[in-house]
């Protein structure tokens, strides 16, 4: 029921884990299994330099949010916010339709981080 694309990267999740110094975090959870989502981000001169994630997400929240992070790595902060949840899924070859819901963690919560990061450079 998954595409290979998506074994693939539940099996070999690229960037999980935190960055500890990161300049924006992003916390969402999904109101329909309860699973939560942590996105850290890294921006130097305008660029998502870093990008990292932590989840007690499913196998196809884990795979989403590593392909997310491949995508937004490298892009500016305007083009990591125009990254939908549809990109993440059609990037993944699709998911199954009950677990659709599963990708929306992923691009949520990197907007959220760059929410966070947009705030905190306001403040200073
Ligand atoms: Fe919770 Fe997929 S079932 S994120």
């Amino acid at each position: 029921m998954y595409s290979e694309k998506v074994m693939e990267h539940f099996s070999n999740p690229r960037n999980v884990g935190e960055i500890e110094d990161a300049d924006g975090i992003g916390e969402v959870g999904n109101p329909t299994c309860g699973d939560m989502m942590t996105i850290y981000i890294k921006v130097n001169d305008g660029k998502l330099t870093d990008v990292k994630f932590k989840t007690f997400g499913c196998a196809a929240a884990i795979a989403t949010s590593s392909m997310m992070t491949e995508i937004a790595k490298g892009k500016t902060i305007e083009e990591a916010l125009e990254i939908s949840r549809d990109d993440v899924a059609e990037s993944l070859d699709g998911l199954p339709p009950a677990k659709l819901h599963c990708s929306n963690l992923a691009a949520d919560g990197l907007h959220a981080a760059i929410e966070d990061y947009l705030n905190k450079s306001k403040s200073n």
